[in-house]
């Protein structure tokens, strides 16, 4: 990308409790040296924000910002951006799209994935309790992850599975196609691709139609033994139910980075259970260096009366 020579007017209002703003505001000035990027909490005029970087802003963030022109989601999943309900009308959202985002998450599956496939935390479990524990491993070939939701993330994780030899089955709402990977669309397909799963992949949008989508039943259809992997949001899942069915032993282990509450809470049963993985939401982040390229890209698209790329649709919810 070649460094752009106007500079917009306006400057850039940056919120994230996760992300480093120093990091952010020099991969964003390497592209655009003159552009002004202040933190939420050093915003003067709220009508000098012409756009907003921002992760899981605070309620009323976008107040009084008249002139906001473009909302950037620091982040893939705008899920907590378009269900608020001060959103400022007609300001074009946008999510950053990343390979190299979409290679963070895939290699996080691959590592849960191959995890379960092993039986690894079996062998953790054994090992905590001294004991050698031989279970004969199962041939790639042999074993069945289904990954729901085929956009960028998903597509890509379940092309790295199948590379891995394991046999993988997509599903997404609407038809989608991977090379090596059986996909199959709708919701008539869904309870069948999930009964047929040794691991169970989430990697959907939240939205109203999937949230709560893996519901008790659904649950239950998983083949006993099975793993979960949710990578994408905990209100996907009924949480309840999983916790039950993990301590019931119909699924078989879980490796978790999203719940429905976060931070997990300290007395959640799921802490407790040897045969789940938590991890604190961080299966794949933004990255500066990487994202900086498309937003200074949609910066001045946006300055010069254009159209953001990566736009996403409130009304769909991705
Ligand atoms: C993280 O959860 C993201 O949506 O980017």
């Amino acid at each position: 990308m070649t460094t752009p020579a106007r500079t917009p007017s306006g400057a850039v209002a940056f919120y994230s409790d996760f992300d480093d703003f120093e990091t952010w505001k020099k991969a964003l000035q390497a592209q655009l040296p003159d552009l002004r990027i202040v933190h939420a909490s050093a915003i003067g005029d709220p009508a000098d924000i012409h756009y907003a970087l921002v992760w899981k802003p605070p309620a009323g963030f976008f107040d009084r910002m008249a002139n906001l022109r473009m909302i950037v989601n620091l982040g893939a999943g705008v899920d907590s951006l378009v269900r608020r309900d001060d959103l400022p009308r007609g300001v074009p959202i946008t999510r950053i799209s990343d390979p190299n985002m979409s290679r963070m998450m895939a290699g996080y599956v691959l590592f849960a994935a191959l995890r379960h496939a092993r039986d690894i935390p079996f062998f953790e479990q054994a090992q905590r309790a001294g004991t050698w524990s031989y279970r004969h491993p199962r041939a790639p070939e042999d074993v069945t992850i289904a990954v729901l939701g085929l956009g960028q993330l998903g597509a890509l994780a379940a092309h790295e599975l199948q590379r891995q030899g394991f046999r993988v089955i997509g599903w997404s709402r609407s038809p989608a196609r991977i090379e090596g990977v059986e996909c199959c669309a709708g919701m008539d397909a869904l309870d069948g691709v999930i009964g047929r799963a040794d691991i169970l992949v989430l990697m959907l949008p939240l939205t109203p139609q999937t949230r709560q989508l893996l519901d008790r039943e659904r649950l239950q259809r998983m083949r006993p033994g099975a793993a979960l992997i949710n990578v994408a949001r905990g209100a996907l899942v009924d949480q309840a139910a999983l916790t039950d069915l993990l301590a019931s032993g119909h699924i078989g282990a879980a490796t978790l980075d999203v719940f429905a509450r976060e931070p997990l809470p300290a007395d959640d049963p799921l802490w407790g259970m040897p045969q789940v993985l938590i991890t604190p939401h961080l299966a794949s982040v933004a990255l500066p260096a990487s994202a900086a390229p498309q937003i200074a890209a949609n910066i001045l698209r946006v300055s010069a009366g254009g159209v953001p790329d990566h736009l996403i649709d409130p009304a769909r919810g991705y």
